[in-house]
């Protein structure tokens, strides 16, 4: 293991990479007119208002006898850009999310993370928020940016320093931190570089990054995901390398080379970093590394054999590609080959499927919604046989609300239209899951957003009962999960700690369970938070 002078002799030592001077940190941001929070110094937390503390009337009750495990890991979740602010203050360098945000019309209502829920700033008071409600796990990512700002090469020891404290300020208040490297916002400056995830150059620059990180956190936080949801990450790729359809990403969108590209450089990236990770930490000890899910639980919208058809492919493309090489054979399923094998896929080497195979410690899904799922008008067969054809490659159409049946819950807002609260759906996604893979499971993130929220008051939004019938409804299959048919659930994470930056719905759409006033920068309860900690209270076993 390198000692932590290796980090401090990186910090000290290290020039730029492609940049030359100083003034290179502003080119860096030309052409983003970036604001800043009236609060730009970490402040001290104020007592919590005794008020807010009141828990809520009319909460589903908890009457069965069923546990969960001592050690059954329960948290919220958050990631850096969607909530931490401070865009280019303290020598951070832009994302990709910042271009997204800044340079393009994609985000609703031009909204960015520039500020954000200014946590960077005020991530005291929100550990104390965590602290008053008795949440043991805390999940947030790191961006990758603010540590080094150009990708690679120089770190930004202001950067590092703040997660640093950020970590020692959790764990000196009983939370214990689950660290992602890297949620979306990929460096720009690597993206100007040579593309991006596209390029293999992305694999040993994620990894150099991890390795710092690793040294700087290792002795503190065992729990870590390399990529959060690289199905979604690479979709943004093929958004940002201008190839996407002028469809709203990620909806719609389907797969295409650069996408093929992007998930081949994401195992070679998370293996190699899981690699260093075991060489620094060893296994079959409290250190866990694994890397987060994104895919909707499926069923066939009909027996018909295209209906199934369709709902394996829709598995193999958004679940396969990026699980079978990992927990399975080192090898993409063989509808992926199918599709992409004559436009340059590549087998990894069997050295690389050393190291890709087992490279997981559980199966992290985001398993926030299902859907049934159909074949194609005209066919499965035609749709395989034309490229040209808007479904290709899966050729399985997600199907939305069906008449007559109460599978899928009402919509959750117009902007989030992939997410409905699909209880049954996500107990079957999770059984497909421990039947095929055979290994731990954490649900490290589930949440949801809730018609017009963003409409309401702070006091009416506080009271969010249609995220709590969510909570409870798929809580209820982690019990039964886990008591009933023996899987071996091990975690639940709940997206999100607070209202946040959206992605492509800005702050249009909340997730909290917490309320955030943007203009006051005031977090307040919901009542889906205190259902989360009596519900865990009630069913972790000598909690
Ligand atoms: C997840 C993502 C989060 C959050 C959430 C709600 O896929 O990891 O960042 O945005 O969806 O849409």
């Amino acid at each position: 293991m390198k000692p932590l002078s290796y980090v401090l002799g990186l910090l000290a030592s290290q020039q730029p990479v492609g940049y030359q001077n100083l003034s290179d940190f502003e080119k860096l941001w030309s052409g983003y007119d970036v604001k800043t929070a009236p609060v730009t110094k970490v402040v001290e937390p104020a007592p919590i208002p005794t008020s807010q503390l009141i828990p809520p009337p009319n909460m589903p009750p908890f009457e069965n006898p069923l546990t969960l495990p001592s050690d059954f890991v329960w948290g919220v979740a958050s990631s850096a850009y969607q909530i931490e602010g401070a865009a280019k203050d303290e020598g951070r360098g832009p994302s990709i999310w910042d271009t997204l945000a800044h340079k393009t019309d994609l985000i609703k209502n031009h909204d960015t993370g520039d500020v954000a829920c200014n946590h960077y700033y005020l991530y005291k008071e929100d550990t104390q928020r965590l602290k008053a409600m008795g949440v043991p796990y805390y999940s947030f990512s790191i961006s990758w940016s603010r540590v080094l700002p150009y990708g690679k090469g120089k770190i930004n020891k202001a950067g590092l320093q703040h997660y640093i404290d950020e970590v020692d300020y959790l764990l000196e208040n009983g939370i214990e931190p689950i660290v992602t490297l890297f949620h979306w916002d990929y460096p720009q400056a690597l993206q100007d570089l040579y593309g991006g995830f596209v390029d293999e150059r992305a694999v040993n620059d994620f990894v150099d990054y991890a390795e710092i990180m690793f040294e700087a956190l290792g002795s503190k936080v065992k729990k870590w995901y390399t990529f959060n949801e690289p199905q979604v990450f690479c979709m943004h790729m093929k958004v940002v390398s201008k190839t996407a359809r002028k469809e709203i990403p990620m909806f719609g969108n389907t797969p295409d080379e650069v996408y093929m590209k992007c998930v081949h450089n994401f195992h070679l990236a998370h293996a190699k970093a899981v690699e260093v990770f075991r060489e620094k930490f060893g296994r079959d000890n409290d250190y866990t590394i694994s890397y987060k899910n994104a895919f909707a639980s499926v069923r066939p919208l009909t027996e018909s054999a295209e209906d199934r058809q369709a709902a394996e492919r829709y598995l193999a493309f958004a679940q396969g590609w990026f699980t079978d090489p990992i927990y399975l054979n080192g090898e993409y399923p063989e509808a992926v080959w199918e599709a992409f094998g004559d436009k340059g896929l590549r087998e990894f080497t069997e050295e690389e499927k050393k190291l890709i195979i087992d490279s997981a410690d559980h199966f992290a899904w985001d398993g926030y919604s299902g859907q049934p799922v159909k074949a194609p008008d005209g066919g499965i067969a035609a749709c395989i046989a034309n490229e040209k054809h808007p479904r290709w490659p899966e050729c399985a159409v997600l199907v939305d609300q069906v008449e007559g049946d109460w599978m899928r819950g009402a919509k959750s807002s117009d902007d989030t239209p992939w997410l409905r609260n699909t209880p049954q759906f996500f107990r079957e996604g999770v059984m497909q899951i421990w039947k095929k893979f055979k290994t731990d499971i954490v649900i490290a993130e589930v949440g949801t957003s809730i018609y017009n929220e963003q409409k309401l008051s702070i006091a009416d939004a506080r009271y969010d009962s249609d995220r709590v019938e969510y909570y409870h409804a798929y809580l209820r299959e982690v019990l039964k999960l886990v008591n009933e048919y023996n899987v071996p659930v091990k975690g639940f994470v709940a997206w999100s700690i607070y209202d946040n930056f959206e992605w492509f719905v800005g702050y249009d759409v909340r997730f909290g369970i917490q309320y955030v006033d943007y203009e006051t920068q005031k977090r307040y309860f919901k009542k889906s938070f205190f259902y989360l900690r009596d519900f865990f209270n009630h069913y972790i076993a000598n909690y």
